[in-house]
């Protein structure tokens, strides 16, 4: 992590001088503590608001300020080489856990655990550095979510939670829900898509499957952190009503979905205040207005201030050193003695953390490293199947799935021979067998790298599939590859764009993959290209190739998923959870704001070009046509839809449709309804996402789904009186494939209607 230099609002300037030092705390057992029986707040059979009250009253000031201090947790040459805080001598905490992102002391005295902190979304990663551990990595973020399937998110966050805990930690940083107002964004791939619902319900989803561990996790990063460049210093602007229909909503759906015990505040500044003291978002929108009762913890260099921070809502400074200040350990203290900080801001912090220990159990079920435990074996299944349900076939003019009658298959590029890639940074896992390119130089040598691959080959999987000769290209000279490609029966072409945490990237395919698959598919008609990207690219060369397959990051058995969508073992269900733009013109920001080689510029973002309308709405308002459309994803079979029907009984909207598989093989369809309102009601665009379902069906077989739409969906925010609001009038309900798509409509009449914030 070498690239973090956070910039300062030192304490000093608010009228304090600290020393930055380590605090001395009284050394915790290295291992797991069990709360001291007999002692009321270990009676699980109370509920966990009531514990938390009777354990807070026992804790000394002390105590209490220890459960609001982070610190790294990986010993780095380059903190201590950091000029801006003198005498630093930085050794993680031996209590820590080798190379992971962060260690909180608990209170043995009174059975607080301490917390140990993993990263992140698609398992347990580690920082870089000698002995990572090797885990099961998911597919991408932006892969779960083009499952459209909320069984598989929750499976993938359990399976995850489970390595977490086995592997001695009880809080985990995942929860990636910032939409994509930016394709560029190196962590687009972290995220959950562009929709609010869909990112919001399969983040959460995931949340609640890492939580079902009895461990924390978290949602992040909390907020509008939608581009690398410059993100320590950025600031995004958008007005309230705005995020509140769309980021801020993400945010909303997701925390109601997986209820997580902590929110991680994000690394840019918002409306020109730092995300990690903005009492706006913090103590208004999150506690107050949505009632949350978990706590904020800071990303990891992004607390600037004590007492602005404290005030702000911030409950629990991350990762010292990344900041250059302890604020929350001595700092804080001082604070509070100065009347700087109400004791009720310190007790709330405190509150908040012990709430988010015993709501998920975390503190009830200690975390001993038992690594010995984890069931690779199971856990693969599991990656393999989220892989397969996120891969989206996005073109394909009869060559998949492959004919059994071919007898050659060349394949080419993307080192496809060798496995499958992944998105780099603070996310990265390390997968079991080793990084199959780790000799070749491919990416930066540090963060956010290095460039990881996982050992599922491609090419292996599928000669385990075929009665084919498979025949593998490097694709370097693409003279070369174009002579390989003659001839074959069908050619197969891997490109991939590697992305990575603090990088923001450019919409095209790594090396000379553009061209390459250019040139091949000019020589051979039947060229097949699987992209392997963090998010949408630009395809040059769509209209000569026949059939385009995106599998995105796709984990540690990605090859095993790539090989058995290619020969038709399981029929492709992906669909997009992003638009793919046709042109950089299309974009709100058709040029990327900052500038990547300054750590200081304060870059202001407007995001109110585009306000909610993000994504396909911005597409559908603006009349563009893009590349591929948000919900977009074909299969090998066919889908009819009947008997669209609508009820508003109850006051909520439901939509139900029956789906028959019309094709010959069995596959699984994703009904997406979308909602638009009447012009009067002043919508950001011209629709919605109201709700969607995922269901498997054989052939001539038929399923009725029901879909209800939150009432948010069909409100307008008034951020005066905080209020959701249903303009009287008639509705569109769009059953459809994609968001420019429409296989049926019907109209609802619906009266006004107001909701609360909650949207209740
Ligand atoms: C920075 C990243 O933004 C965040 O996602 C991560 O959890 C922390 N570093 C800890 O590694």
């Amino acid at each position: 992590m070498r690239h973090f230099k956070p910039s300062l609002l030192a304490t000093a300037a608010l009228g304090f001088a600290f020393v930055s030092t380590i605090p001395a705390y009284a050394q915790a057992p290295a291992t797991a503590v069990e709360a001291p029986k007999g002692t009321p707040w270990t009676d699980t059979r109370l509920d966990a608001d009531t514990r938390t009250e009777l354990l807070l009253k026992e804790m000394t000031q002390d105590e209490k300020l220890k459960l609001v201090f982070g610190h790294f947790a990986t010993a780095a040459d380059w903190l201590n080489a950091r000029g801006d805080i003198a005498g630093l001598n930085w050794k993680p905490p031996v209590e820590s856990h080798h190379q992971s992102a962060g260690f909180v002391f608990g209170v043995p005295r009174l059975g607080i655990p301490n917390q140990w902190q993993t990263d992140a979304g698609v398992g347990v990663a580690s920082q870089v550095g000698d002995k990572p551990r090797l885990r099961t990595a998911l597919p991408s973020g932006m892969a779960t979510a083009a499952t459209w399937d909320r069984d598989l998110a929750f499976k993938g966050g359990a399976m995850i939670g489970r390595e977490a805990r086995l592997s001695g930690f009880n809080v985990q940083l995942a929860g990636g829900v910032n939409l994509m107002r930016e394709p560029r964004n190196g962590r687009n791939f972290e995220y959950g898509g562009e929709d609010p619902l869909l990112a919001g319900i399969i983040v959460g989803e995931q949340i609640r499957g890492i939580q079902s561990n009895h461990i924390i996790s978290t949602v992040k990063h909390y907020a509008y952190n939608a581009q690398e460049t410059n993100r320590f210093t950025a600031s995004s602007n958008i007005s309230d009503k705005a995020g509140r229909e769309s980021d801020l909503l993400a945010f909303q759906f997701a925390i109601e979905t997986g209820n997580p015990a902590s929110v991680m505040c994000a690394y840019n500044r918002v409306n020109n205040v730092y995300a990690c003291e903005s009492d706006y978002l913090l103590n208004e929108v999150l506690k107050k207005d949505w009632g949350y009762k978990g706590y904020v913890m800071s990303d990891w260099g992004a607390t600037h201030s004590t007492i602005p921070a404290a005030n702000a809502g911030l409950d629990q400074q991350s990762g010292y050193p990344f900041d250059k200040s302890n604020y929350f350990a001595g700092p804080l203290k001082e604070a509070i003695e100065n009347g700087f900080v109400k004791q009720e801001r310190l007790d709330d912090m405190a509150r908040r953390i012990l709430w988010g220990l015993f709501s998920t159990g975390a503190f009830d079920k200690p975390v001993p490293v038992a690594e010995d435990q984890i069931d690779f074996k199971a856990h693969a299944a599991v990656t393999q199947a989220d892989a397969e349900g996120g891969i989206v076939l996005l073109k394909n003019t009869g060559l998949l799935p492959l004919a059994t009658t071919a007898k050659k298959i060349v394949v080419i590029g993307g080192y496809a021979d060798k496995g499958v890639i992944s998105g780099g940074g603070s996310s990265q896992v390390y997968g079991q067998g080793g990084n199959p390119v780790k000799d070749l130089g491919l990416g930066p040598k540090a963060f956010p790298g290095p460039l990881t691959y996982y050992p599922d080959s491609p090419v292996e999987a599928l000669k385990a599939r075929t009665k084919a000769e498979v025949v593998y290209h490097d694709g370097k000279d693409v003279k070369a590859a174009v002579k390989a490609a003659k001839g074959a029966d069908v050619v197969i072409v891997f490109g991939t764009q590697w992305t990575g945490e603090s990088l923001d990237a450019e919409l095209k395919l790594d090396e000379n993959a553009d061209a390459l698959i250019d040139a091949v598919a000019k020589a051979n008609k039947k060229t097949v290209v699987v992209l392997q990207t963090g998010g949408p690219v630009f395809m040059p060369w769509l209209s000569k190739v026949g059939a385009v397959v995106e599998a995105w990051y796709p984990g540690t058995k990605g090859g095993t998923a790539i090989a058995r969508v290619l020969t038709g073992e399981v029929s492709p269900s992906g669909r997009l959870p992003v638009t793919f733009a046709a042109s950089l013109d299309q974009l709100p920001r058709p040029k990327l704001d900052g500038d990547p080689k300054s750590d200081t510029i304060r870059t202001q973002v407007n995001y109110d070009i585009e306000g909610a309308a993000i994504g396909y709405k911005w597409f559908d308002k603006k009349g563009l046509k893009p590349l591929f459309a948000f919900g977009h994803g074909l299969t090998y079979s066919t889908f009819g839809y009947s008997d669209l029907k609508t009820s508003t009984a109850g006051d909520k909207l439901r939509v139900s449709v029956t789906v028959t598989n019309t094709g010959k093989v069995a596959a699984s369809d994703v009904p997406q309804v979308y909602v638009s309102a009447p012009a009067s009601a002043g919508w950001e665009a011209p629709k919605r996402l109201g709700g969607w379902d995922k269901v498997a069906l054989k052939p001539g077989e038929s399923k009725t789904v029901t879909v209800t739409v939150d009432p948010r969906l069909l409100a307008t925010f008034d951020s005066a009186s905080k209020t959701w609001n249903v303009a009287a009038g008639a509705y569109e309900v769009i059953l459809a494939r994609s968001a420019t798509d429409t296989a049926s409509k019907t109209t609802v009449t619906l009266n006004a209607q107001k909701y609360d914030v909650r949207g209740k």
